[in-house]
């Protein structure tokens, strides 16, 4: 298997209703995934980015959370709307969306 250029993380973290945290998955984060894992299929871009689901990556309030490795890079949220963006601008062309990133001070 050949190790993908950008790895991406999609959470889909559940709790229980009224949780002070919240969770990604009540922000459609489970779609969210789904319309990742279409978008690598409908690119056929298998040998360049990996999608994975996770848990809890840490700000839930800027939820729905994406992690893209190797940079670090941090996007809130997030809706499925979005994907075709990030494809198009970091997964592919290398420059994140800027629009979407958390705030510094909170992923700085
Ligand atoms: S539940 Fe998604 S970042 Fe915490």
């Amino acid at each position: 298997m050949p190790r993908p250029k950008k790895h991406v993380f999609v959470c889909t973290q559940n709790r229980p209703p009224n949780h002070p945290r919240g969770a990604c998955v009540h922000k459609d984060g489970g779609e969210l995934l789904q319309a990742f894992w279409a978008e690598l299929q409908k690119r056929n871009a298998h040998d360049t980015v990996s999608v994975t689901y996770s848990g809890c990556l840490g700000p839930c309030d800027q939820g729905a959370n994406v992690l893209v490795y190797p940079e670090g890079v941090l996007y809130g949220k997030v809706s499925k709307e979005d994907v075709a963006e990030i494809f198009d601008s970091h997964l592919l062309g290398d420059q994140p969306v800027t629009r979407l990133l958390v705030p510094s001070e909170i992923w700085g």
